[in-house]
């Protein structure tokens, strides 16, 4: 039988809980916004699509990152899911909200900086925003919405993959 780990969550089990978090195969997300200086971004893979009527999604900033004010005090937002080409630009996105270079962008509602060649895209506009400990649960109603055929980015345990459906 497989070995399990149980622990109950303290501040010396941080690390584990992250781990355990992590066991949970998630797809990726860039998430952008327009700010007043420029385009900013964040990978994210706590993306849930919630609700088919009214169509709404959410993500979750956390309080700590230096970006999440600009994505909590905008109107609009895009939620875009990543393809198994895109795993770099998750990367980068990570370190650095203005990584936009090399990067063919659009605008779309409310000025919000469009990234080309997703997996699926969500333009939103900020509905609600709760608290939830150490992040920030935003969401959002789904404007428009754009779908592709391309393989989806997978991440889990840490590290990217991809996924296919056998
Ligand atoms: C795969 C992956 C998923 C992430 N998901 C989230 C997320 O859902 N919410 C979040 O606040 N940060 C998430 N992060 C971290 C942010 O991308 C970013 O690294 C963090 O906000 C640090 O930003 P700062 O430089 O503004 O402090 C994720 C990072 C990776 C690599």
């Amino acid at each position: 039988m497989a070995e399990m780990t149980a622990f109950t969550p303290t501040p010396e089990t941080t690390r584990q809980l992250r781990d355990a978090y992590g066991r949970f195969a998630t797809g990726v997300c860039i998430v952008t916004t327009h700010t007043p200086s420029g385009p900013i971004g964040m990978t994210a893979n706590s993306f849930t699509s919630v609700s088919l009527d009214p169509p709404l999604v959410l993500w979750c900033p956390g309080k700590t990152s230096a970006r999440t004010p600009h994505f909590t005090a905008a109107s609009h937002f895009a939620i875009h899911v990543l393809c198994d080409e895109q795993a770099q630009i998750a990367k980068d996105f990570a370190k650095d909200g203005r990584a936009f270079s090399g990067i063919e962008i659009t605008d779309g509602e409310g000025d919000v900086p469009l990234i080309a060649n997703c997996a699926a895209r969500f333009e939103c506009e900020t509905r609600q925003i709760h608290e939830a400990g150490d992040h920030l649960i935003q969401v959002g109603k789904v404007l428009r919405a754009m779908t592709s055929d391309k393989a989806p980015l997978i991440f889990c345990n840490g590290g990217f993959g991809d996924f296919s459906t056998g």
